[in-house]
């Protein structure tokens, strides 16, 4: 009797504790869903979102005019919309850089089918000309891949970065971050969108806030000099396949960000921002991050400390566990 009764106990205890999970889960879910509807570009056409939109839009015009069989005039939608967010932008902030990208990308059209007798050329014509004089950002270019062998070094890259969790207490210059961060801008990202940010975090007590809250650093959170957060704005995203694209370009960021970091000589220690909802906002709010901005993962930099540093193996898997190849 008695061992029957523990057995519905345990029964009733583990339906209880998949409620509770399943409610968790929705509710964070819900939270993802309401944040994404606030500012991806969806429905929202505010500044980022129209800065956002603009680059996207001069990336798909560039891409166009690459194309091996173009057809006449191809993409003149897209030269439409990109001239009234153009407009838009300039009543919003007219010393927008994000101008001059799309104004550079409509010059590159134009160049192309100026001698087109069309109503949507006679109205760039019109359009560009204040822009004639703009370097080309926008467009597109040729480049000869010489076929180098950069593995070797690649390698020596992959090979010798570990997660570092003890650090030199001396102070690090923040043009090297600086630098490595303009590194880590090199990063493919979808449709050229761009939208992963890194905030950057030098007092002492505010990393030690940090990570105390995070929980993943215990052990060497005191000696953290500076932490980078890194995060991705929902500004740059539409609609709701692209609902969690701000991850994937959020994550390649990071990494790159990481192998930078550790070119210039410094030890590094990605740290997880696995949050839930609540959590993410108390985060934001501690450290000044905007709200419209997705966390995606924490860098722990410093200099290595003197002598010999311990790391922990991590052993990888088989790579028959990895790669699997379909023919
Ligand atoms: C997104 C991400 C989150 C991580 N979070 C933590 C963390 O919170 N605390 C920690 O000590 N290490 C963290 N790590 C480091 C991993 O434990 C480490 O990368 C893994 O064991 C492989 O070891 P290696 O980086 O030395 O190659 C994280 C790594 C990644 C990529």
């Amino acid at each position: 009797m008695k061992d029957y009764a523990r057995k519905v106990y345990r029964k009733l205890r583990g339906i209880r504790s998949r409620r509770r999970f399943r409610r968790r889960l929705v509710e964070n879910m819900q939270f993802d869903v309401e944040l994404y509807e606030k500012h991806s570009k969806t429905f929202n056409r505010s500044l980022k979102q129209t800065e956002h939109a603009i680059l996207e839009l001069a990336h798909s015009i560039e891409k166009g005019l690459m194309r091996k069989n173009m057809r006449r005039l191809y993409g003149k939608e897209k030269v439409e919309s990109m001239m009234k967010l153009m407009n838009r932008l300039w009543c919003l902030k007219r010393e927008s850089y994000y101008l001059k990208i799309g104004e550079s990308a409509l010059n590159s059209y134009f160049i192309y089918f100026e001698s087109e007798s069309d109503e949507i050329v006679k109205r760039l014509r019109g359009f560009v000309k204040r822009t004639r004089d703009i370097q080309s950002i926008a467009g597109f270019t040729k480049v000869r891949i010489q076929g180098e062998n950069l593995s070797d070094d690649f390698k020596k890259i992959l090979i010798s970065r570990h997660s570092i969790r003890s650090f030199s207490p001396k102070d690090m210059p923040l043009e090297v971050i600086r630098d490595a961060v303009s590194m880590a801008m090199r990063v493919p990202s979808q449709c050229n969108r761009q939208s992963s940010r890194a905030h950057v975090f030098t007092d002492r007590e505010i990393v030690r806030k940090a990570l105390e809250m995070q929980r993943g650093a215990s052990g060497f959170s005191d000696e953290v000099p500076v932490l980078i957060s890194v995060t991705n704005g929902l500004s740059a995203w539409d609609s709701a396949n692209e609902r969690n694209q701000c991850f994937v370009d959020g994550g390649l960021f990071g990494m790159v960000l990481i192998y930078a970091l550790h070119s210039h000589g410094l030890a590094t220690c990605a740290l997880n921002n696995a949050f839930e909802g609540e959590k993410e906002l108390e985060m934001k709010a501690f450290l000044g991050i905007p709200e419209d901005e997705r966390m995606i993962l924490f860098i722990a930099v410093g200099y290595y400390p003197e002598g010999d540093v311990k790391i922990a193996k991590s052993p990888r898997i088989l790579i028959q566990d990895v790669l699997t190849i379909h023919n």
